[in-house]
C-alpha cells in the first residue's frame, strides 16, 4: 500500500516540470490512483479484520478409553467432572454419538479422515487390531486427507498435543511419513504410540505378556529340536550336514534375539515423548505427563491467541496403566480409575481457563469426546479399575455392541450454539472432520468418499441437515452390526450379524483374553441376524422376533444399505496386518545412537 502511494508521489514530482495542461490530466490520474489505493487499503483492512473475527479457533479434546457412563454430564453421580460438565452446560450434548470403531487406531484414523477406517486400511486383522510398536511400518497413509491439513490451508496454526497412535515411519527411521507433522499439524508434542501397562514398571505387562508366553514356548521347542538334531548327528542316526545345523542354529538364535529385544525393551522403544520430530523423553516420565500436556496446551493457545488456531488435545487418560499424579491419587470414590478421570477433568479445566483468560471463549469452538467405549476387562485381576458404559452393553474392542462405540460428545460455541441443549440423533466422530472443515471455511475433499456430515445445522437447530441414515459398525475388518435411522418413524434400528462370545458366559466381557475377538471361534455368527429397536431398547436386551412384522422389512432395508456400502469399498493396502505391525529396528525413532536410545532432554521443566 505505502509502496503504491510512494510511487504515485514520485510520479507527481516528475510531472511538476511538465506543461500545465498535461499536469491537469496527470492530476486526474493521480486522484484516481489515490482513490483506488484507499479502496484497496479499506478492502484489506476489512479482510484482515473479517478473518480475525469470523474464523473461530477450534479446540478438540479426545479422551482415551473413557466410557460414556464415566462422567457427570452423562449420568455419573459419583465421579467429579465439573469442567467437562461445564462444557456441556454451555453447549450442545450429543447423546447418540458414535465412534467408527471400538479400538484406538481405527477410531482415530476415522476421526482424522472423516472416513470409515476400512477405507484407509486401518482396521486390523487377526490378532493385530491397533499399532503395537512405534517402529511398525503401518500407519495413516500419507495420501489420506486429515482435517488439520485442510484447516491449515485456511490460515490456521494447527497443533496436536498428546496421543497419536497412527504411525510414525514407513521405510526409514526419519521419513516420518505417518507422523502428525506430515498429516497437517504444524506442532506436535506427545506420545506417538499409546500408553499401556508396559510403560509403568510396577504394573503387570500388557503387550509383553502374550508374547512372552509364546516366546518361551517356541524357544524351548527350538532348543529341544536343535539338541535332538545335533545328538542324532553325533550318534550318526541322522546324517544332517553340519552346515545345515549351523545355519539352523544361527537363524533360530537371531530370531529369538529379535523377538526378545522387541518385547523385553518394550518400554524403552515405545513409551516415548516427541516434540515435533525429536524424541525428548525415552522412556517417558509418566509422573510429568499430565503437567506437560497442560503446560504445552496453554502455551500453544497463548502463542496463537491472535489466531486462528486448531488444537487437538488427545489425552493419555484414561488408558491403562491409569497413571495418576499424587495430587489426584486416592481422591475419588472409584479408586485409581476415578482418580485418573478426575485428573483428566482438571487438565481440561486448566486448558479451557486459558481460553477464558485470553478472552477467546466466544470465538472458540470446543469439543469433547472419547475414542471409544470404556475398557471393561481391565488389566488388573480385581476388575475394580475398569470403566463404565452406562446402560449400554459391551465395551472397548466390541465393535458392534453399543457400549464399545457410544461415547460422550459435547460441542460448545457460545453465541452460536445454544447452551444446555441435547441432540439425540445419531452422530459420529467422523462428523467432526466435516464440521470443523466447514466452519473454518475449508472445502471437504471431493475426490474420495467422506462419511462424516456437517453437524452445525443440526446443533444450531436450523433448517434441514444431513442425517446418518445408515451407519456401519466394524470389529477390525468384519462388519458386526449396522444401524438404520428410519426418519419416517424416527426409530433407530440396529442389526447384529456377529457378536463376541463372552468368557465367562454371561459376564458381558472377555476376561480370559482381555479383549474380545472379532472373528473365528470366539464370536457368534447370528443367522438370522438379531434386530433391536434402540429407541425402546437402548441396552440391546430384547431382540425383535423374526415373526413380528417389522423384522423382515427392516432387515431387508438394512441389507440393501450394507450391499450399497460394500460397493463403495475398494482394495487398499492394509496398514495393521502382521508385517506392517511388527517391530522393525530400522524404523525405531531413537534418542542418541540406536540401539542405546535413552534421554530426558527437558528435565529442568
Ligand atoms: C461412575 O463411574 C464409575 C467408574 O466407571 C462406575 O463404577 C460407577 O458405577 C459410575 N456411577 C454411576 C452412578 O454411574
Ligand atoms: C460471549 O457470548 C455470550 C452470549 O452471546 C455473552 O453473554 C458473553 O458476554 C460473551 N462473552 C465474552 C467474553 O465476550
Ligand atoms: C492411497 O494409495 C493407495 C495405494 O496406492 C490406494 O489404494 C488408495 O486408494 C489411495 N487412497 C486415496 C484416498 O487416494
Amino acid at each position: 500500500m505505502l509502496c503504491i502511494v510512494g510511487a504515485a508521489r514520485e510520479h507527481h514530482s516528475e510531472e511538476d516540470s511538465d506543461t500545465a495542461c498535461f499536469f491537469l490530466k496527470r492530476t486526474c490520474t493521480l486522484i484516481h490512483m489515490a482513490a483506488y489505493s484507499v479502496l484497496i487499503l479499506l478492502f484489506w483492512a476489512h479482510a484482515i479484520h473479517g478473518m480475525k473475527t469470523s474464523k473461530p479457533n477450534v479446540l478438540l479434546f479426545v479422551a482415551d478409553d473413557l466410557g460414556i457412563g464415566d462422567i457427570g454430564c452423562f449420568g455419573n453421580s459419583t465421579i467429579r467432572t465439573p469442567n467437562i460438565d461445564r462444557l456441556a452446560s454451555e453447549g450442545v450434548k450429543l447423546t447418540h454419538h458414535l465412534s467408527a470403531a471400538a479400538l484406538c487406531t481405527p477410531s482415530r484414523a476415522a476421526f482424522m479422515t472423516g472416513r470409515y477406517p476400512v477405507r484407509s486400511g486401518m482396521t486390523g486383522h487377526g490378532g493385530y487390531a491397533v499399532l503395537l510398536f512405534s517402529a511398525a511400518a503401518g500407519g495413516l497413509p500419507p495420501n489420506e486427507t486429515t482435517f488439520p491439513k485442510i484447516v491449515r490451508e485456511q490460515g490456521y496454526t494447527t497443533g496436536l498435543i498428546g496421543k497419536w497412535h497412527l504411525g510414525i515411519n514407513c521405510e526409514s527411521r526419519n521419513d516420518f511419513c505417518h507422523h502428525p507433522l506430515n498429516h497437517g499439524f504444524d506442532y506436535y508434542y506427545g506420545l506417538p504410540l499409546t500408553l499401556v501397562n508396559d510403560c509403568q514398571e510396577s504394573k503387570p505387562t500388557e503387550i509383553q505378556m502374550s508374547f512372552k508366553k509364546d516366546l518361551w514356548f517356541y524357544a524351548q521347542l527350538f532348543y529341544v529340536a536343535l539338541a535332538t538334531i545335533v545328538a542324532c548327528r553325533l550318534l550318526n542316526i541322522l546324517p544332517v550336514p553340519w552346515i545345515i545345523i549351523i545355519l539352523f542354529a544361527i537363524c533360530g538364535n537371531a530370531f529369538f534375539m529379535y523377538w526378545f529385544t522387541a518385547h523385553y525393551f518394550y518400554q524403552r522403544w515405545n513409551c516415548i515423548i516427541m516434540r515435533n520430530y525429536e524424541v525428548i523423553e525415552q522412556p517417558m516420565n509418566l509422573e510429568k505427563n499430565a503437567f506437560s500436556v497442560v503446560k504445552e496446551a496453554k502455551a500453544f493457545i497463548r502463542r496463537n491467541r491472535d489466531g486462528p488456531f486448531l488444537l487437538v488435545v488427545s489425552f493419555l487418560h484414561v488408558h491403562t496403566p491409569l497413571f495418576t499424579t499424587k495430587e489426584f491419587r486416592g481422591k475419588s470414590k472409584h479408586k485409581l480409575y476415578g482418580d485418573n478421570i478426575e485428573e483428566m477433568d482438571w487438565m481440561l479445566g486448566e486448558i479451557i481457563n486459558v481460553i477464558d483468560q485470553e478472552g477467546l471463549v466466544n470465538n472458540t469452538v470446543t469439543y469433547f469426546t472419547s475414542d471409544h467405549g470404556a475398557y471393561l476387562e481391565g488389566m488388573e485381576t480385581s476388575y475394580d479399575l475398569t470403566g463404565y458404559n452406562g446402560i449400554y452393553r459391551g465395551g472397548k474392542g466390541m465393535g458392534g455392541l453399543e457400549g464399545g462405540i457410544r461415547v460422550p460428545g459435547i460441542f460448545r460455541w457460545p453465541g452460536v450454539l445454544p447452551a444446555k441443549t441435547m441432540v439425540d440423533q445419531p452422530t459420529s466422530l467422523m462428523d467432526v472432520f466435516t464440521t470443523v472443515i466447514t466452519l473454518t471455511g475449508g472445502k471437504v475433499p471431493q475426490d474420495r468418499i467422506i462419511d462424516g456430515k456437517d453437524l452445525m445445522p443440526l446443533m444450531q437447530g436450523l433448517g434441514p441437515h444431513k442425517h446418518h441414515e445408515f451407519m456401519f459398525h466394524y470389529c477390525m475388518e468384519h462388519l458386526h452390526a449396522a444401524r438404520w435411522h428410519d426418519l419416517s418413524s424416527d426409530t433407530v434400528w440396529k442389526v447384529h450379524y456377529i457378536s463376541p462370545k463372552f468368557s465367562p458366559e454371561g459376564s458381558g466381557m472377555c476376561r480370559a483374553t482381555k479383549l474380545c475377538s472379532c472373528s473365528g471361534n470366539d464370536v457368534i455368527y447370528h443367522v438370522p441376524p438379531l434386530l433391536f429397536n434402540l429407541m425402546s431398547d437402548p441396552s440391546e436386551k430384547y431382540p425383535i422376533s423374526q415373526e413380528t412384522a417389522p423384522y423382515s422389512q427392516v432387515l431387508q432395508k438394512i441389507q440393501l444399505a450394507v450391499a450399497e456400502h460394500n460397493m463403495t469399498l475398494s482394495q487398499v493396502p492394509q496398514q495393521l496386518y502382521g508385517s506392517n505391525n511388527r517391530w522393525l529396528p530400522s524404523l525405531q525413532v531413537c534418542c542418541g545412537v540406536f540401539p542405546f536410545c535413552s534421554c530426558n532432554k527437558e528435565d529442568n521443566m
